[in-house]
């Protein structure tokens, strides 16, 4: 949620003209994953969700599949989402169990430039599914819902989107089976994002999850309704080849002329010979093969750009609102939970310093020692997800737990990386504490938080 304002700060700027661009998403946008574990991470996290549904509809998106992870907060709460959105949440599987009718929008057309858009939901349904508790959902294969509605869209529209919360190999199934599917947006796990490629007549594609990218595709599309495709694989070997071999002459020549600087090594006159002969060989084979190709019927195109969201940007000042006061929310929520217990095997830092007093000085200086104060800072300290990588001993996912710690643990401490010390402390003579791995440093420096992570360099900064 943290980078929405800039995002749509992003978005003001390339989103001009609404008649010719289209804002959708594929879904996965509420909850980080399909079950929440303890009551106030629940709380905490339909707060943050129903802030992004907000910021959501003041950008203007027009789209938004549904993810089974969307389902997270329990069916009853994306309803409510979805009278609140300013746009369609799609699913074309995500069906009342008794009637096998949809319970949200199951596609939508979309008029743009003279053109139907027609835009298709489906939602995931491997893996532990968050709705098995829910009686009255179901969760319907593609193979039974895709034919009947592509067959009544294919007619009605000029190109046909799907918003796909499906695993990549299925999606890969359903385009080699479909035709009529031009556009496969995934939503869901991958922290990377995914260029296009194209398998019969469909693209694939898929922005990250983090929300650290804008995924942007212009389409040039023909009435062929057929993407262009790569062009004659040998010719595109061909092509490398020559690239290659042009590299490796102009890196020769860069450093003299060879019939000088290899003057005493005639063998590597010979061998720069050799490569100019296959180059100008390999140029009129090209030529030759360029003349022979018949000339492709005109088809469609595309050019795609994964714009990345910098935090340079400022911020879209309205959604920045929105964003801050769910933030507030959040917090004040923990805060109300407050108690004070101390967590077993855990001293603190403090009693470390007695006989480690060079690791204690140094480490003060560090921001380690000042993780929390980061977090007050912010104003995020009751916040339970983001505790746990900025204090001593609480696992992902037991935030809650953080709220009740002392002091002395409200930072990330010794016992953050060398473990619980309070037998060590007492009896150091019986007890070591280990030299921490790499692993331990990823429980928190994960991609999401800090993507220039090296341990090398890193772990001689700690203390
Ligand atoms: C009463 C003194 C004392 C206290 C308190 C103490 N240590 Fe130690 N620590 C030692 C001694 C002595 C050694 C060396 C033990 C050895 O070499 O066998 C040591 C070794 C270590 C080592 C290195 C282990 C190794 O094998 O290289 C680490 C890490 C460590 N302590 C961390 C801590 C942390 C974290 C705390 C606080 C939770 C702490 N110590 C509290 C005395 C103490
Ligand atoms: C319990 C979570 C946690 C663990 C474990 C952890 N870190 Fe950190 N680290 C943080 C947090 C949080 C910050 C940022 C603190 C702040 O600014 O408030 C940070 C900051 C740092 C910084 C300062 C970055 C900078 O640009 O100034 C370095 C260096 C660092 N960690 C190295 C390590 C290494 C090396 C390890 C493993 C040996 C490690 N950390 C283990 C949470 C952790
Ligand atoms: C998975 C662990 C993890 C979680 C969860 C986490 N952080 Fe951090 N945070 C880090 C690490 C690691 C750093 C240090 C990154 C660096 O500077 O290299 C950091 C740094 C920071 C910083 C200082 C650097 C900056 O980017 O300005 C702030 C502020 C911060 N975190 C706030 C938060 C807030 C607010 C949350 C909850 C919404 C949160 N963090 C959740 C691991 C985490
Ligand atoms: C962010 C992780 C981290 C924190 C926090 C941390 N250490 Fe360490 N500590 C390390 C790493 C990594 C090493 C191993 C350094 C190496 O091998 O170069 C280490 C090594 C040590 C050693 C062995 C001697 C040495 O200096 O190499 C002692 C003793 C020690 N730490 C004590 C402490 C104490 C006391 C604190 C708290 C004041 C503390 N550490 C906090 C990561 C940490």
């Amino acid at each position: 949620m943290g980078g929405l304002p800039k995002k749509a700060f992003k978005l003001e700027t390339v989103y001009d003209s609404p008649s010719s661009k289209l804002l959708i998403d594929a879904g996965a946008l509420l909850f980080a994953k399909n079950r929440l574990s303890s009551g106030l991470e629940v709380e905490q996290a339909k707060i943050t969700a129903a802030a992004i549904v907000e910021s959501y509809s003041k950008i203007g998106y027009e789209a938004v599949g549904i993810a089974r992870q969307d389902l997270a907060g329990g069916l009853s709460f994306l309803k409510e989402q979805a009278t609140r959105s300013s746009f369609p949440w799609l699913s074309a599987n995500l069906v009342d169990r008794n009637t096998q009718e949809p319970i949200f929008t199951p596609y939508l057309i979309l008029q743009k430039q003279n053109m139907n858009i027609g835009i298709i939901g489906l939602t995931g349904h491997t893996g532990d599914s968050p709705i098995e508790e829910d009686q009255e959902v179901e969760i319907v294969s593609w193979q039974k819902i895709l034919p009947p509605l592509l067959s009544s869209l294919e007619n009605q529209c000029d190109i046909i989107l799907l918003l796909s919360n499906l695993p990549h190999s299925e999606n890969q199934m359903l385009s080699k089976q479909f035709n009529s599917i031009h556009l496969v947006i995934q939503s869901g796990i991958t922290t990377s994002n995914m260029n296009p490629f194209l398998v019969n007549n469909t693209l694939i594609f898929q922005t990250e999850k983090q929300g650290k990218h804008l995924g942007m595709m212009d389409i040039h599309w023909h009435p062929s309704k057929t993407w262009q495709r790569e062009g004659n694989p040998l010719l595109l070997k061909k092509q490398n080849e020559l690239d290659r071999l042009n590299w490796q002459i102009k890196r020769i020549r860069s450093k003299g002329n060879p019939e000088m600087i290899y003057k005493d090594k005639p063998e590597n006159i010979q061998a720069f010979r050799n490569i100019e002969k296959k180059e100008s060989l390999l140029r009129q084979e090209i030529a030759l093969e360029k003349r022979n190709e018949t000339p492709t019927e005109k088809q469609s195109t595309y050019q795609n750009v994964f714009i990345p969201i910098q935090k340079e940007f400022p911020d879209q000042a309205e959604v920045a609102t929105i964003v801050d006061q769910a933030k507030i929310e959040v917090n004040s929520l923990g805060k109300k939970r407050r108690a004070n217990k101390k967590l077993a095997g855990y001293t603190g830092s403090q009693s470390c310093k007695e006989c480690h007093i060079e690791q204690y000085d140094n480490w003060q200086s560090t921001r380690h020692a000042k993780a929390h104060k980061t977090l007050v800072a912010k104003s995020q300290q009751f916040n339970v997800d983001c505790l746990p990588c900025h204090v001593t001993g609480i696992e992902v996912n037991k935030g809650h737990m953080a709220l009740s710690l002392p002091e002395d643990l409200l930072k990330v401490g010794c016992e953050s990386c060398h473990g619980p010390g309070q037998d060590h402390a007492a009896t150091p003579e019986q007890s070591n504490l280990l030299s921490p791995p790499v692993t331990v440093c990823l429980q928190c420096h994960t991609e999401e938080h800090d993507d220039d992570f090296d341990f090398k360099r890193d772990r001689q900064l700690v203390h």
